[in-house]
């Protein structure tokens, strides 16, 4: 009786999403469980920790992010590592940022371990990401960092943005992630505070993925991130995916933190 009523529950979500696609965002939401919706970086230096995170979070989380450490590190063997044992997708978070010529090797390397996400660095114009997009073979879509989450206004000044932008880091992120949308990327890293506006303006089909998430019993002081929100308001806001390293990872019981995560996430539906 229940497979027969899943069976039919999965049809009908099927047909919503065959006839309403893809320009419903809660199609997307219904469609996906709220551990989906969870990155967890793994940011850690060697094999072993990182193995022993995946194991621990296989279950609990949608994607794990392999970024510069690990993959330095390790190299493309921990990709295959992680699917060894787990389904969660693999985001390459490689903040590409080179010249369009050798973002676009470097992207179609990348792409040749089949990942879900690849980053690509937005700040050199629209010519980098144009050249990871028109050369990707289809199954790896390509995420655009828009302003790091460790960025505020004082920083921007510094780095010369004009007080248009470094005063405005919303209009900043927002002209970042047009940007990108019109270079034929899939989607865009940005923070929780601005991902509302993204999503209202470009529309619900660029994927928009957030770090500098601080659930409400994690905020510390001297938190590096700077553009923090909590992963609810996050998924509220728009958010596909958000991205929580360290209130997980040094939790005294990180798949516990997952868990709370996740019913935090839930409770925005
Ligand atoms: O939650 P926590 O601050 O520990 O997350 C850190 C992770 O978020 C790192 O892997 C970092 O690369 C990632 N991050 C990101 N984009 C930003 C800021 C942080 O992917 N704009």
């Amino acid at each position: 009786m229940v497979v027969f009523f899943d069976r039919v529950n999965y049809l009908l979500l099927t047909t919503i999403e065959i006839h309403f696609k893809p320009h419903n965002i809660w199609t997307r939401k219904i469609m996906k469980t709220p551990k989906d919706y969870i990155v967890f970086p793994l940011d850690l230096p060697d094999y072993d920790q990182a193995m022993g995170y995946v194991e621990t979070l296989k279950e609990s989380v949608g994607l794990f992010k392999v970024g510069l450490e690990l993959f330095i590190s390790q190299g493309p063997k921990i990709i295959d590592a992680i699917r060894d044992v787990s389904s969660a997708g693999i985001f390459l978070d490689l903040k590409l940022h080179d010249i369009p010529a050798t973002v676009q090797r470097a992207f179609k390397a990348a792409s040749v371990h089949r990942p879900t996400f690849v980053t690509v660095h937005c700040d050199e114009g629209d010519d980098i990401l144009r050249s990871a997009a028109e050369n990707n073979p289809g199954h790896t879509k390509i995420l655009a960092i828009t302003v790091l989450t460790s960025l505020n206004q004082d920083k921007l000044k510094t780095l010369g943005y004009r007080d248009e932008y470094a005063n405005d880091i919303s209009a900043l992120v927002l002209q970042k992630a047009r940007l990108a949308k019109d270079a034929g990327c899939h989607g865009v890293v940005c923070s929780g505070l601005e991902v509302g506006m993204v999503k209202q303006s470009l529309g619900p089909d660029l994927i928009a993925v957030t770090p500098g998430i601080r659930p409400a019993w994690t905020l510390v002081d001297q938190d590096d991130q700077q553009r923090i929100v909590t992963p609810a308001d996050a998924v509220r806001n728009g958010s596909d995916y958000v991205v929580i390293g360290r209130p997980i990872r040094d939790a005294k019981d990180p798949r516990d933190a997952a868990k709370r995560v996740a019913e935090e996430i839930a409770s925005a539906f």
